[in-house]
């Protein structure tokens, strides 16, 4: 085990000490989500507790994961108990519990369950076609800025009835709140999403429009309105994870197909594969790093937690946990089940999961139709950037020009 000469508090035995920065470990440099495993599945407790930022635990083990997130008694997503996500306004329903946490789910469950969601279909196909047309030709692409940073964020605009162009303000400030290690900028990029969706939900108050902002605005509970720090904290959470999170799993997935052009001959071959391919590519390209606090004192699985520990859930870890996934870094498209968390688990499990698994499907089915063969630019590690949500940094793909 590693040395350290940070401060340790009494209550952390020295065994479960372990020194992890999950924002500046080298691992995280490029291919964290082999690199990073191998790391801590290799030589870290499954649960250990590193002295960087401040002090946290992290959970490395899948089992661990999934007993955890059930548990809300002691491990809770309330800022209260987690001084590094005290954010305003605060991120929901991920920052609730149950029952209010069940209120705000009940107001956007309409809009992300799977039958609404099937009805985008049509227009996320058009989207991506008008989206890669004009690039195939061309033979290469910067996949991050010409497509990913595209195509998810501006269905997801569409979806709450936003302007496109907007993104150009909201990406970086998504990207400030997921990338920076400074507490201080990422509680800006929280409080200028709020700013941004207070104009935005004041201009629909009075309307019925049909878009995710009207809906949250005309959302009820127990027959009262939701507040202004309600409704801001309830789309601060939906833009960063439609701005985001999408674009980086996509990414990671693309550059896997990428190197492994086995792989991606099968589901050119039998696109049929497509769906069973994306819940593998998630299984291996988890980018989530969602936190909880312990809402008092007890030992729980040999570990002795203190009231408002705070707790880091490195999501990408579970799927390619080798005591839950055989043979965990072999992307296969034939595994009977994909297990993974990458869209978490228990009662804060992603709402978005049938929209993000939709826009990868509609992707794939429709690039490998137009691009039967492609590879990376450049063969090597493929350089990221990691925080709250691990993204590659650069992706630029080539591929034969057809005649
Ligand atoms: C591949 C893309 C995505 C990934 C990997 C992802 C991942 C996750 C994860 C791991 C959680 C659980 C957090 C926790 O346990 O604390 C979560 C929650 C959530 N996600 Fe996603 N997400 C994705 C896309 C989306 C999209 C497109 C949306 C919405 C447009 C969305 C909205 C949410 C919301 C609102 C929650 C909080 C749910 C709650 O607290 O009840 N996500 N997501």
């Amino acid at each position: 085990m590693n040395q350290i000469s940070l401060k340790v508090p009494p209550h952390i035995p020295p065994h479960l000490v372990y020194d992890f920065d999950h924002f500046d470990a080298p691992e995280l440099l490029n291919d964290p989500q082999r690199r990073v495993p191998a790391r801590l599945h290799g030589e870290a407790p499954p649960i250990f507790w590193t002295p960087r930022q401040g002090g946290y635990w992290v959970v490395t083990r899948a089992a661990l994961a999934l007993e955890m997130t059930r548990d809300i008694e002691k491990f809770s997503s309330l800022p209260a108990y987690n001084k590094a996500k005290d954010f305003h306004p605060p991120m929901l329903p991920i920052q609730s519990d149950p029952p209010l946490h069940n209120e705000y789910r009940r107001i956007l469950n309409p809009i992300f369950a799977p039958g609404p969601i099937k009805k985008l279909e049509g227009m996320i196909r058009d989207l991506v076609r008008q989206i890669i047309d004009p690039i195939i030709p061309r033979g290469h692409c910067d996949f991050l800025l010409e497509i990913a940073e595209i195509f998810p964020v501006i269905m997801f605009l569409r979806i709450i009835g936003a302007p496109e162009e907007d993104r150009h303000k909201l990406v970086p400030i998504a990207q400030k709140y997921t990338r920076s290690p400074i507490f201080e900028e990422r509680a800006q990029a929280i409080a200028d999403f709020g700013a941004y969706l207070k104009s935005g939900f004041d201009a629909r108050r009075d309307q019925d429009g049909d878009d995710l902002l009207s809906r949250v605005a005309r959302g009820r509970i127990d027959g009262r309105a939701l507040s202004a720090v309600e409704e801001e904290g309830l789309g601060v959470l939906l833009l960063l994870a439609g701005l985001d999170t999408v674009k980086s799993a996509m990414s990671f997935a693309v550059a896997n197909l990428a190197r492994h052009p086995n792989l991606y001959k099968q589901i050119v071959e039998d696109p049929s594969k497509i769906p069973a391919a994306v819940e593998e590519l998630l299984r291996v390209g988890g980018v989530s790093t969602p936190e909880r606090g312990a809402t008092g004192d007890f030992e729980w699985h040999g570990v002795p937690f203190r009231k408002n520990d705070r707790i880091v859930m490195l999501y990408q870890l579970y799927g390619v946990d080798d005591q839950w996934v055989e043979n965990p870094q072999e992307i296969r498209f034939d595994r009977e089940v994909s297990n993974h968390l990458a869209f978490g688990s228990g009662p804060h499990r992603c709402i978005g999961s049938h929209l993000a698994r939709l826009e990868f499907k509609v992707f794939l089915e429709e690039w490998t139709k137009s691009v039967p063969v492609f590879s990376m630019e450049v063969n090597g590690p493929l350089k990221t950037t990691c925080g709250i949500v691990w993204s590659p940094e650069e992706l630029n793909l080539v591929w034969p020009v057809q005649s």
